[in-house]
């Protein structure tokens, strides 16, 4: 259910792909996937090519493990996937084209130092043309207490913000899913991470070294009002209730 409502690997690699072409003018080829979970991102980036190769790094060795056993022996060339069990601070996988940190995990280091940290043993793990690729998302809902739902094909996923403290910005998130069998899964996933600002992010990033970085926001669909999967960079965004972008920095 996580797979299904979560994360679209196939859209976060087309933009990796077309971005990384469009600033080197060249392909990327070696990968490294920061908070990996699973690997699912990884496992893209492999089916693209049988050039490519990612290293998967998360510290929770049971969801290592699951996508050992079910995500890397799916793929033709499961060689070229190598999962690493590790703090993303200490991986020593180093000379890389990509570097991803997605779907916020990030934001789990709660102090500027320990990002600041973070982010120099990125820099310093990219090649001179590398690109290090991260998610973002915030607006004026994403500091409220609330409970979304959403209709997948066969359950619901609940996003719950159950708290925030605008003292130091931290907050409570969980997942929960209900099958439409009317079974229910309540906090399958638990977030206790910092809502990091753009300004913040950005700023950290050209502290730990990067020489550029560019904020890519999503255009909107005309007639649904919604984004509409395209995402430019540019200096100013909208001010809308909730946005997810993606920042794209070089070493
Ligand atoms: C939000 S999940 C993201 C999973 C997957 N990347 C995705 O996009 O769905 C965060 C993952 O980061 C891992 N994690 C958290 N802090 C970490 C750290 N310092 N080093 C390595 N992995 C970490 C957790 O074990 C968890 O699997």
């Amino acid at each position: 259910m996580y797979q299904e409502s979560v994360q679209c690997v196939e859209a976060e690699i087309d933009f990796v792909e077309a971005t990384y072409k469009e600033i080197r003018g060249n392909e990327a080829r070696f990968l490294r996937e920061d908070f990996s979970g699973t690997g699912q991102t990884s496992a893209e980036w492999i089916k693209r090519n049988k050039k490519n190769k990612a290293w998967a790094i998360d510290f929770d060795e049971e969801v290592v493990q699951w996508g050992i056993d079910n995500v890397r022996s799916q793929l033709n060339h499961p060689e070229n996937l190598t999962y690493k069990i590790t703090d993303v601070r200490y991986s020593g996988i180093t000379k890389m084209d990509v570097i991803l940190a997605m779907n916020f995990s990030y934001f789990l280091f709660m102090e500027r130092q320990t990002m600041k940290d973070y982010f120099v043993s990125v820099k310093n793990s990219l090649e001179p043309t590398g690109i290090f690729f991260l998610d973002a998302f915030g607006g004026y809902e994403a500091a409220k207490e609330l409970t979304e739902e959403r209709e997948c094909e066969g359950f619901t996923y609940i996003w719950e913000q159950a708290t925030f403290n605008p003292i130091n910005s931290q907050m409570q998130c969980y997942i929960h899913f209900k099958t439409d069998k009317g079974e229910q899964v309540n906090r399958a996933f638990s977030y206790y991470w910092r809502l990091w600002t753009l300004p913040e992010l950005q700023e950290l990033l050209l502290e730990a070294g990067f020489s550029q970085v560019d904020i890519y926001w999503e255009g909107t669909d005309e007639e649904s009002g919604e984004g509409d999967g395209v995402f430019q960079p540019t200096k100013i965004g909208t001010a809308d209730a909730g946005w997810v972008c993606y920042i794209v920095a070089l070493p």
